[in-house]
This record gives structure tokens, C-alpha cells and sequence, in this order.
């Protein structure tokens, strides 16, 4: 089944918060100035940084470049996406009511890790180069007993943990944390807790290694935790976990992991604390210390976080601001629904690989995706290790990348916007994993259980997040543009699909309704939905999607409201079966009143 339309869905109300708080300048902007960044209602936002010491190639990064140059040299397009494996589907138009999130279910079917660890078979996986990965293949868990796990029960009364931005702990803090993760890392490879071990959960839960657990006859398919709704809960739960563990070992219960906060400029450059200083001596024997990452991307270069592989050459400050409307969009305007935000349903007999319509979140999909493969080593055999999924977990900053997308959970339900709630159905409440807690007992957790931090113990040290203010700006007003394109550009009803997008490819869409009043456009939010989106799983994949851009110049960017959002996947692959299928949605209420192009009948969609 393959479509592509535009609908309205059921949810939110536009509006915005003003949650700041005011933090000093980051040290790794060594300068200090203002600079304004224009804002939708034309307000200005002041930032105390400064983009001098961003350039690209001062001597500080050339150093840090020569450190961390200890790996092969690989082809320079290893990790392109090859175009020609993406097929789109498109047609047909749903109707509002496929959109109603979550309905609960009475007959639930909620996705459940295995009782029985030693099931686990080996990554199979996403791997494109097996020979020369750089980290095992092998990440099961040890077996340490023969009985099922315990359900996980929260600890009452816990001593609340307060995760630090990394961009702004103190000495102190630093000294604790590398003494956990030495300690960590310093626990022999067959414990549960130790580094290797945290690193290889996430390669089991998401290379292949998995069933899911029997349940009412359902085909005992493959868990896969990205692409889904399941991304948030089981991401929560795995930090949660790995803080612990590092509390434990240092005897410390309000221990906190830092978060990488690169949706405020003063965190958008690879924290310091990840780059430990060579002057303070060697740096490969720093426990943070990780060889395998991108030698362009170090501080202080600024991360890009709608990255498609290739350096996008912006000034400091245009990437800044192309950052802070992606994440408005991918926190606000594209992510008005349950759905939207955390990704479709995925349930018990479900397979990862060709489920039908699996979709993944707005964040999942934008600065997620984006920031890992920003990170990895493009020019180790498999992007390793933040590009990619089954070597990820060994770069420390994963963990501090994922806590702040654990944060973007918490900010998004707290924007105070109808219909950004938890997903209520008892397909995802009731799905479970299994882990090893900090005293190496193994576990069920629950989706429902994680769905606020506090009864969890912990907390983030507030961080203003001033693209909450940062709605992107119009190239053009009135384009007009569906109408003149009119036979000159298909509509989509006249395409044959699958559609391959090895080009730039345009359709018509006609939209389910003009002109809605403000009553009706907070009743229900007008998406533009992808679904039947094919692609090579063993490799990179993003595309973007533009509505209504006025000429194919390839300037547009996520600063501009005709950018709609973009798809992106890292690689990850599953027994073998070399394409993927999933969808994506991108809100076009907001898109549509910035253009002033409302009254249209339909849009022009630019892939
Ligand atoms: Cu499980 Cu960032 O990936």
C-alpha cells in the first residue's frame, strides 16, 4: 500500500512559550558578541555568542584532527545514499479518521522483549563492511540466571537526579563523571555493566538480535526500537540504566548523565567535555576520549542538524539559525500529534522490515538522525561509531546526544500545545524490554512506566530553548504556485507509483480543505503524509520535502518555511532483507498561513 496526501489531523493549537532562562556564554565560544536573528512576528532573539571561533580550520581543530586521525581511510562516498534504492510511494487520499491517534484497544498487543535473554542471536546488520567493523557483531547479553526477569518496580523516594548540560559542567562534576566511566569501563567485558556491555544493548535492540516474545500465536518477529513509537520509552529506559550503573559504581545516587543541549546555540558544537585537552596530557587515555568520530565536525565547528552528509558550507550564523527553525519545526509545526512526534504504532507480529506503514517521529527522523551521522567517522567501514546504530552506544556522546533527546520528550509534552500527550493506547503503554539494572538483576520495564521523568528520579538543569520562538520565514508570500504549475507538473493521481527518486521529483496535492478557520485549524492540523518510502537499509538515506518552493534552487533550507522537514534513517539492517519501508508526516497548517498561500486547492510538493 503506497499514498501520499495531504490531510488534516485530529490536535494541537498553534502556540508558543517564552520558557528561557538566561545561562552564561558557552567557553567554546572564545569571543563574545551579539547577533539577531529574525524571528517570524519580526521580533529579535539576541544571542551572546559569537561565530568567529567557528571557523572551520583554525589551529585548535587541526590538532584535535590529528589526534583523532587513527583510523583507515575509506572511499570518501561510502556513506552516500544511493538514490536509485529509494522508491516513493504515492496515492491516495485518507480521510481524517486514519489520523485519530491511539485508540485504545481492547485487544492489545503491545511489543515484549523475551523473556529468555539467551535467545538472542547475534547483529546481522546494518552493517554494510562485516569484515572491517570496527565493534563486535556479537552483543548479546550475558546470561547470569536461568529465571524470567523481575518486573521493574521504580524506587520510591528516590534522590532526585539533575542532568547537567555538558556544555556548562563544572570541574567537579567532570572529575565524577570520568571517574564513573573509567570505573565502567574498568568492569571486565562480562558484566552487564560494564561499557562494552551498555554499548551492546543497543546494537541487540535494533541490529536484529531479538524476537519478540510469544504472544497469542502472533509471528514471533524481529524488535527493532527505532523507527516507531517505541523510540522514546526505550531510549528513556536505557539511560536510565546506564545512570544508574554509573552512580552505583561510584557510590553516588544522585549522579546524573550530562546532556548535549545542540538545540540552543551556545550547544551547538561537540561538548568540550568530549574532547578532552591534549595539553592536559595524553587524551586516548581520558575514559570520554573516542578516536572514532567525524575530524571535520570537532569543536568548534557548529553541528548541523539537518545534516545530509555533506558540509553544508553555511556561515556560523545561517547554520545557527537553519538549527533553531528545524527545531521548531520538527518540536512544533510538524509535531502536532502523538503520532507525529514519537512515530507510528508498531505491535506484537508486527515486522520491523515490512510492517506496512511504520513511521518514524519528527525528531526521530530530524535531529536525531542528523547529529548521529554528524558525529560518526564517515570514513570508518560503517560510519562508526555514532553513524551507526550497532556502534553508537561505544561513543560516550551518545549518551549525552540521547539524554537530550529524552529532554525533547518532556519539553514537547510541557509546551503547553493540544495534543502533545503521551500516545494512549495499550499497545504502546504496555510494551516492554528487558534490561540489567545497576546490581546486575535483569528486568522488565515498561512504556508506562517511563512516561514522566520525576517518578524516575531524575530531572534536567533547565536550558532556554529559544527556537520555541524561532517559526521560520517565508521565501515568498501568495506564490501561487500549485496553480501555475497546473499541467505542467503531474498530480499525484496521474502518477505511477512506486516512483523512484533518483531526481528531484514534483506532484500536486490536492489538499482536503481552504481557507479553515482558526477554530477549525486548531480541531485539526493539515499534514503532509508519505507513506510506502522504500529504501536500502544498509546505507544512509535522507531526502527533503518542500511545499510550494517557488524555483528548484537548492538554497531553501530548514530556516525558510517552504521546507517542509526531511527523511532520514541511519543504516540499519535486518537478517539479511536489504529494504526497509516507512513513512513520514510534515504539518502544513504553519507552513501554509507563513506563505499566505491558504487559499490554494493544492500544494506543490518538491522532493
Ligand atoms: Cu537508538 Cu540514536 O539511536
Amino acid at each position: 500500500m503506497a499514498s501520499f496526501s495531504s490531510a488534516a489531523v485530529p490536535s494541537a493549537a498553534p502556540a508558543t512559550t517564552n520558557k528561557t532562562n538566561t545561562l552564561p556564554p558557552s567557553p567554546l565560544f572564545s569571543k563574545t558578541s551579539s547577533h539577531r536573528f529574525k524571528t517570524h512576528a519580526n521580533q529579535t532573539l539576541r544571542f551572546k555568542i559569537s561565530c568567529n571561533a567557528a571557523a572551520n580550520d583554525d589551529d585548535k581543530s587541526l590538532n584535535n584532527s590529528e589526534i583523532l586521525n587513527l583510523t583507515p581511510k575509506r572511499s570518501p562516498d561510502m556513506q552516500n545514499v544511493d538514490r536509485r534504492n529509494l522508491l516513493l510511494g504515492i496515492g491516495g487520499l485518507y480521510g481524517a479518521a486514519n489520523y485519530m491517534t491511539s485508540i485504545p484497544s481492547a485487544f492489545a498487543a503491545p511489543i515484549t522483549a523475551p523473556d529468555n535473554i539467551s535467545d538472542c542471536i547475534a547483529a546481522n546488520a546494518g552493517i554494510s563492511d562485516k569484515k572491517d567493523a570496527a565493534r563486535t557483531l556479537a552483543c548479546c547479553p550475558p546470561v547470569l540466571s536461568e529465571s524470567a526477569p523481575k518486573r521493574f518496580v521504580l524506587p520510591k523516594g528516590a534522590v532526585t537526579r539533575v542532568r547537567p548540560a555538558a556544555q556548562r559542567v563544572t570541574d567537579e562534576y567532570l572529575a565524577k563523571y570520568n571517574e564513573a566511566l573509567q570505573k565502567m569501563r574498568d568492569l571486565p567485558d562480562d558484566d552487564p555493566r560494564s561499557f562494552k556491555q551498555q554499548a551492546m544493548i543497543h546494537c541487540a535492540y535494533c541490529n536484529g538480535s531479538y524476537r519478540q516474545k510469544e504472544q497469542d500465536g502472533k509471528p514471533r518477529k524481529e524488535i527493532q526500537i527505532h523507527n516507531s513509537w517505541l523510540f522514546f520509552p526505550f531510549h528513556r529506559w536505557y539511560l536510565y540504566f546506564y545512570e544508574r550503573i554509573l552512580g552505583k559504581l561510584i557510590d553516588d545516587p544522585k549522579f546524573a548523565i550530562p546532556y548535549w543541549n545542540w538545540d540552543s546555540p551556545t550547544g551547538m558544537t561537540i561538548p568540550a567535555m568530549f574532547e578532552p585537552d591534549p595539553a592536559k596530557g595524553d587524551p586516548r587515555k581520558n575514559p570520554i576520549f573516542n578516536a572514532y568520530r567525524d575530524a571535520k565536525h570537532l569543536p568548534p565547528v557548529v553541528v548541523d542538524i539537518d545534516y545530509n552528509g555533506k558540509e553544508r558550507g553555511a556561515s556560523c550564523i545561517d547554520q545557527i539559525s537553519i538549527n533553531l527553525a528545524a527545531m521548531y519545526k520538527q518540536m512544533i509545526s510538524s509535531a502536532t500529534d502523538p503520532i507525529s512526534f514519537f512515530g507510528g504504532e508498531y505491535k506484537a507480529g508486527d515486522d520491523p522490515v515490512n510492517m506496512g506503514s511504520p513511521l518514524i517521529g519528527s525528531i526521530e527522523s530530524g535531529c536525531h538522525t542528523a547529529v548521529h551521522r554528524w558525529v560518526g567517522n564517515s570514513r570508518m567501514p560503517n560510519n562508526e561509531d555514532m553513524g551507526n546504530f550497532y556502534s553508537a552506544g561505544y561513543d560516550p556522546i551518545f549518551y549525552a546526544h540521547h539524554a537530550n533527546v529524552d529532554r525533547m520528550w518532556k519539553i514537547w509534552k510541557g509546551l503547553g500545545i493540544k495534543g502533545h500527550h503521551d500516545p494512549t493506547s495499550e499497545d504502546w503503554l504496555e510494551a516492554s524490554y528487558v534490561f540489567y539494572d545497576e546490581n546486575k538483576e535483569l528486568v522488565r520495564v515498561y512504556n508506562k512506566d517511563c512516561v514522566d521523568t520525576e517518578p524516575m528520579g531524575y530531572e534536567y538543569e533547565t536550558s532556554r530553548i529559544p527556537w520555541s520562538r524561532n517559526r521560520p520565514i517565508p521565501r515568498t508570500k501568495k506564490p501561487k504556485i500549485a496553480a501555475r504549475s497546473a499541467g505542467r507538473v503531474r498530480k499525484v493521481e496521474d502518477v505511477k507509483f512506486p516512483l523512484k527518486v533518483d531526481r528531484i521529483v514534483k506532484v500536486l496535492v490536492k489538499r482536503p480543505a481552504r481557507n479553515r478557520s482558526k477554530e477549525e485549524k486548531e480541531k485539526e492540523k493539515e499534514i503532509l503524509f508519505m507513506d510506502g518510502i522504500r529504501f536500502d537499509s544498509e546505507t544512509f538515506v535522507k531526502f527533503d520535502v518542500y511545499v510550494d518552493d517557488k524555483d528548484d534552487e537548492p538554497a531553501t533550507t530548514a530556516a525558510e518555511s517552504e521546507f517542509a522537514g526531511s527523511f532520514a534513517q541511519l543504516p540499519h539492517n535486518h537478517t539479511d532483507k536489504m529494504f526497509i519501508t516507512s513513512a513520514a508526516r510534515f504539518g502544513l497548517t504553519e507552513l501554509l498561513e507563513d506563505i499566505e498561500a491558504e487559499d490554494d486547492d493544492s500544494v506543490l510538493v518538491t522532493i
